[in-house]
């Protein structure tokens, strides 16, 4: 009873942008914890060669992969049309594929900022729409978005990425209202610097490096698998009683003031 509330035995997952950096992290430790998982993101053959190393990596992992951009509605529509032939309707969606173009605010043309909304805030409510049905074939179910510190507090993101990821906090604790009667769970992490291939240019410079541990109490950025952490525990029915929650993975970040 004990152990079962901590796996995912026979439970279906989806999480976007599973082919790199913090999704794919969140891919094998979904599949740790006996989850099958449905890997999306748009590049084809990196997508499959991720997929075999995590089955190499996991013992007894089992993973499927769909070619997709996030952004597209007609992809959108097609993926969720293709977890759908698994007909298991589906256990867990973890929004994390996300975008960012860094501009001061008068410099980004219209559709540069739109674009923004469109990779992290729109399609996280379009799949989280597409996917409710499918959700609430199961008594119980799990919607973890990705969102950022950038959602909650000015970090040099430029304003879009802080405007996206904040709409994406809010559409957590809206939809965690409105879909607890369905038995959807929706809750969010908010990652601080984590180290990936997206953050791995900025934190080659060490000046740079140098003013962001300054300004995290536990002295390092984060890696994938911290953040993959949290968002299968809020996943499993160990969470059971948890929605609308936003956990930080940001070492201190959100908490020091001077
Ligand atoms: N790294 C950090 O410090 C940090 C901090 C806070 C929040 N986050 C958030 O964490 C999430 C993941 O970031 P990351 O650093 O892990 O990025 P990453 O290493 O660049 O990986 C991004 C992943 O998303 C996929 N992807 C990108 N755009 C996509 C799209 N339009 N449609 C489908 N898949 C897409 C990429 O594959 P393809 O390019 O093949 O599509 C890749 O699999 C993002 O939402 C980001 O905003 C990151």
């Amino acid at each position: 009873m004990t152990t079962q509330r901590w796996r995912l035995d026979g439970q279906l997952a989806l999480v976007t942008g599973a082919s790199a950096g913090i999704g794919r992290a969140i891919a094998a430790e979904l599949m740790g914890f006996g989850a099958t998982v449905l890997m999306a993101a748009r590049d084809e053959s990196t997508l499959d060669s991720v997929r075999e190393e995590l089955q190499a990596e996991v013992r007894d992992g089992e993973a499927h992969v769909f070619a997709a951009d996030v952004a597209d509605a007609d992809d959108r529509r097609a993926l969720l049309d293709w977890v759908e032939d698994f007909g298991d309707g589906l256990h867990i969606l973890v929004n994390n594929a996300g975008g960012n173009l860094t501009r001061a605010a008068t410099d980004y043309s219209e559709q540069e900022w739109r674009d923004i909304f469109e990779v992290n805030a729109f399609s996280a409510l379009e799949l989280s729409r597409y996917a409710h049905p499918l959700m609430t074939r199961h008594a119980t179910s799990s919607i973890v978005n990705v969102g950022s510190v950038s959602g909650l507090t000015h970090v040099r993101t430029g304003v879009a990425y802080g405007m996206s990821k904040a709409a994406m906090h809010q559409m957590t604790r809206n939809l965690a209202v409105e879909w607890a009667e369905d038995g959807v769970r929706v809750n969010a992490v908010a990652p601080w610097y984590i180290r990936t291939r997206r953050t791995s240019p900025k934190l080659a410079d060490p000046d740079y490096l140098d003013e962001v541990l300054m300004r995290t109490p536990m002295g390092r950025v984060g890696e994938p698998a911290e953040v993959a952490a949290a968002v299968a525990f809020l996943c499993l029915p160990a969470a059971s009683y948890i929605t609308g929650e936003c956990i930080a993975v940001d070492g201190g970040f959100l908490r020091y003031g001077f």
